[in-house]
């Protein structure tokens, strides 16, 4: 009787939830409807449209849907309304605000590798986090890195001569990439992995390999729910990458501990990289354990080195393209930096190189590193003349408002002389968001602006870049970071 009764009253449980779903997704479909956007077919929405689009190179969600259906356009991905978001005063909205900054299911496929890092955490554990982290990204504290970044910039330019030697065409995106992963390994946790001189290294290729994994999962919509993942042979690789990469922060972790407890750091002043600095808050009271310590060095190793790497590949591949621009920033660098090579920067020299952060702005508002960005709305939100309804996701499509034309003219073109500062204050501020915007906009910026710079000039000051593809050819895809499918293949020629 009483197992009757417990049984009828689950199943009544069950039954009100499911009125309560239907009703929900009722007012969710009426408010919806009135946003503009391709037609939608029952039960399964636009899923075909987006699975048929997926693989292209760059998808029509980003340039040709927003033309034809507005700056704000709404896809149904079967029962869940997803509001895409391609214009500067929506963006606004949503990155002004602190309502709208819970991120979506969509960075799920992320938590097996970055846990509840800062990017991927939410409330309290995000505020608190995010203030202890804060610090060791103010401009002075950077300095600590200079020296990492100048000795790996120079690798980075004996890896070019080795690999372009005879006049070969080397894809710079891959170098790129090896080059700042030695930089983020040595920024966030004091260690050198050579990825440059050796890439075969077990964590360097578990880096690559898992990226790889999350990017292949998110093509497979049917791969999402982990009891079906786990059976597949992708996950029995993930699981591999995982007790590599974990091991080794671990094996890190405790070992900088041990040092650090037996005098190694004389005082805060005298930190040398983000672990430091998140131990000696431990060390010190803060409430972070040591798995906490693992997801957030983690979380930079992640946001930290393909964000970057895409940044510097594709500027030196549209420098490649443009001699009259690389000529022009090769004699602002000759002029701050003198034409001798061995010339020793400074931090205050890279706030001197102004056309070079031109570049660098113009070549992220072209190639976002992150081309979109996924949030959750959690109240009924208006956007112009739309409602957006509460429990709804909204994807901020970068590429798409980096190119509106509205405030871009010919906005194909790589232009840095957009970013001089007349023009930059007569632009929609939220019109250029490479690094996101509001309270959870990008905490590496600053750094990533530093490598940038301390990459890029390095290379101006001693090669000629010629690009060999042309630009049609290059192929992007939005991937994690916005990706050239065949690589980006420049020549280089040494100068004297
Ligand atoms: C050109 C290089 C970079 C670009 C374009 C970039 C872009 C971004 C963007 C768009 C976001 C927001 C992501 C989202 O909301 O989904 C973000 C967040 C973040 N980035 Fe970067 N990033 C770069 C470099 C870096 C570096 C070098 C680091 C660390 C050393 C870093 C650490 C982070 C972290 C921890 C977050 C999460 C912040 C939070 O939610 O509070 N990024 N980045």
């Amino acid at each position: 009787m009483i197992r009757r009764v417990f049984i009828a009253f689950i199943a009544c449980a069950a039954g009100v939830e499911c009125i309560k779903y239907v009703v929900q997704l009722i007012k969710v479909y009426h408010k919806v409807k009135r946003i503009p956007g391709p037609k939608a077919y029952p039960i399964i929405g636009n899923l075909l449209d987006v699975i048929a689009n997926l693989r292209d190179t760059i998808p029509p969600f980003f340039i040709e849907y927003p033309k034809k259906y507005g700056r704000l356009y709404r896809m149904w991905l079967g029962p869940q309304a997803r509001i895409a978001i391609c214009g500067a005063k929506y963006a606004e909205t949503i990155f002004s605000s602190q309502k709208y900054m819970e991120k979506s299911k969509d960075y799920d496929l992320l938590r097996p590798w970055l846990g509840d890092g800062l990017l991927l955490s939410s409330g309290n554990k995000w505020r608190s986090r995010r203030r202890l982290l804060t610090p060791a990204f103010h401009f002075r504290t950077l300095d600590v890195f200079l020296p990492t970044f100048l000795e790996n910039s120079s690798i980075f330019v004996d890896m070019l001569e080795k690999h372009s030697a005879h006049g070969a065409a080397i894809d710079i995106f891959h170098l790129a990439g090896l080059c700042t992963l030695d930089i983020i390994c040595e920024c966030a946790m004091g260690v050198k992995v050579n990825a440059q001189e050796e890439d075969d290294s077990e964590y360097v290729v578990a880096v690559k390999k898992i990226a790889e994994i999350v990017v292949d999962r998110g093509f497979r919509p049917h791969l999402y729910p982990d009891f079906i993942f786990n059976l597949t042979s992708m996950a029995r690789e993930q699981q591999k990458c995982l007790k590599i990469l974990h091991k080794f922060t671990q094996d890190v972790i405790r070992k900088r501990r041990e040092d650090i407890l037996a005098g190694d750091l004389e005082d805060e002043d005298s930190v040398k990289n983000f672990l430091d600095l998140l131990i000696m808050a431990q060390l010190k009271g803060t409430a972070i354990s040591d798995a906490g310590i693992q997801e957030e060095v983690d979380t930079f190793m992640f946001e930290g080195h393909d964000t970057t790497a895409t940044a510097i590949a594709w500027c030196l591949y549209l420098l490649g393209q443009n001699p009259d621009v690389q000529e022009k920033l090769r004699d602002e660098i000759e002029m701050v930096l003198g034409t001798n090579n061995n010339y020793e920067y400074e931090l205050q020299d890279f706030s001197k190189l102004k056309y070079l952060e031109c570049c660098i702005k113009e070549t992220l508002r072209l190639y976002p590193s992150v081309p979109a960005i996924f949030r959750n709305v959690p109240v009924d939100t208006a956007l112009g003349e739309y409602v957006v309804p509460a429990g709804t996701q909204v994807a901020l499509l970068l590429y798409a408002i980096h190119r509106d034309p509205e405030h871009y003219h010919e906005p194909e073109k790589f232009i840095p002389e957009r970013f001089f500062s007349d023009e930059v204050s007569k632009r929609h501020p939220y019109a250029y968001v490479p690094f996101s915007a509001g309270a959870r906009n990008c905490i590496g910026q600053k750094f990533a602006f530093l490598v940038q710079k301390a990459v890029i000039s390095t290379v101006v000051r001693h090669f000629d870049i010629v690009s060999v593809d042309k630009i049609e050819d290059t192929k992007p895809k939005a991937l994690l970071v916005i990706k050239p499918l065949n690589g980006l293949n420049i020549l280089l020629k040494r100068r004297h």
